[in-house]
């Protein structure tokens, strides 16, 4: 008997949805290169072909687009929420008890998704999330622009004001490369509930507790943090070193399933930069850090197959679109709830309660002694 831990290599169904390259560092969503959809589609063009399989004629698309934006309001119970929590909650924790709210008000008991509730939890994320972030800074809530696209509509609700392209672009291309990528912790998380035949918001919630945590979307939040401990450029080598001989990981590096660079990180470079020399200031010179931190870390690294991640450098991208580093899992979330919820729909189609085994290795048949003679 062999205990994978992790579940390391261990493979729970069949997909058509994500392929990943791990020597190669390449990835494909339904069959189609994450470099070509980032040049040529936008995020909700490529939320149709995750959740549907293939690229949506101009009918399709355009009534998939006019849901969504038709479905961006917010109702007042969760309004009242965001308004009542206190300023310095957990972004994720304010994310997942407003979804907790949107299942109460669908009234959802068992798995029955309907297209509704697909269109309500991908709309929504980004007006709940927005709503909570200018809560916290004392600025009234933007209300959604139907006339935007999603990822221009969110940066206008964060900032007030509507995305010059690079920012909407650079946006754009990160929530796409968010969506999804296979079978990860967060995405098996929902498949877990989901395979009880829960409901589609149990499952969701599921996702989002899991993504939370800094060895997966939270890892984004640890990187930035990192980059501004070190202050820098000439602190980088040192303050690295110093790390991996105290076994501290280097946040937004390593993979489970890349042995490689990350395409994902790849792209997101490239937006990252972009972003420093526009920007110039903070943002330069996190940028600066954080390329600094990529060479030193692969020269120490790289020989074990440790190299940047997708959260390395979308830290930078999210810093310089207006995000406070505590919302960046969030806006994680707010992508891969696509890729959640077409997971849940491909395994539930031929379900199997998920239930793996533990190996028992304790003692049987011990004897029960009574309290007072113990
Ligand atoms: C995401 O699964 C996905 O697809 C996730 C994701 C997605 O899109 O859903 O890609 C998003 O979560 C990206 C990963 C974000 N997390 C981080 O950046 C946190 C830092 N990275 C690590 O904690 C780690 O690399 C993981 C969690 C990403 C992967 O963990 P594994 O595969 O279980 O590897 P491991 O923890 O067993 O590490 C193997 C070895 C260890 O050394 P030894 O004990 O064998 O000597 O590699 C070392 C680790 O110490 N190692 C690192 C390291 N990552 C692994 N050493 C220093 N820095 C790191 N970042």
């Amino acid at each position: 008997m062999e205990i994978k831990k992790g579940l390391e290599d261990v493979y729970v169904k069949e997909t058509e949805i994500t392929y990943i390259d791990g020597e190669l560092g390449r990835l494909y969503y339904r069959g189609y290169s994450i470099y070509d959809l980032a040049e040529f589609s936008n995020f909700e063009e490529t939320s149709y072909l995750i959740l549907y399989g293939k690229l949506p004629n101009i009918y399709e698309y355009e009534n998939f687009v006019k849901s969504l934006r038709e479905s961006r309001g917010i109702s007042d119970r969760v309004k009242e929420f965001l308004k009542s929590v206190k300023k310095n909650a957990d972004p994720m924790d304010v994310l997942r008890t407003a979804v907790s709210i949107m299942g109460l008000e669908e009234n959802t008991h068992t798995y029955n998704v309907s297209e509704q509730s697909i269109i309500n939890l991908i709309s929504k994320f980004p007006t709940i999330i927005s709503y909570y972030i200018r809560l916290r800074r004392d600025l009234e809530p933007v209300e959604p622009d139907t006339s935007l696209s999603h990822a221009a509509n969110f940066l206008y609700m964060v900032n007030g004001t509507k995305p010059s392209e690079e920012e909407y672009k650079a946006m754009d291309v990160a929530m796409i490369l968010h969506i999804d990528h296979e079978m990860n912790a967060s995405t098996f998380a929902s498949l877990v509930v989901a395979s009880t035949l829960s409901d589609i918001y149990s499952s969701i919630i599921a996702g989002i507790s899991a993504l939370k945590g800094p060895l997966h979307g939270g890892a984004n939040y640890e990187a930035l943090k990192m980059f501004k401990e070190i202050g820098y450029i000439e602190n980088v080598e040192k303050y690295i070193l110093n790390r991996l001989a105290n076994k501290q990981r280097i946040m937004g590096f390593g993979h489970r399933v890349y042995k490689t660079y990350d395409p994902r990180a790849r792209i997101l470079k490239a937006y990252a930069k972009l972003l420093a020399e526009k920007k110039g200031g903070e943002i330069k010179r996190l940028y600066e850090i954080a390329e600094k931190v990529e060479e030193i870390g692969i020269k120490h690294l790289g020989p074990k197959g440790i190299y940047p991640n997708v959260d390395f450098y979308s830290s930078i991208v999210f810093y310089a679109l207006g995000f406070e580093p505590e919302f960046f899992p969030t806006v994680f979330a707010s992508a891969r709830v696509t890729g959640w919820i077409a997971h849940i729909l491909e395994y539930v189609k031929d379900n199997k309660i998920i239930r793996p085994k533990a190996y028992y290795k304790g003692e049987i048949g011990r004897k029960y002694i009574p309290i007072d003679s113990r």
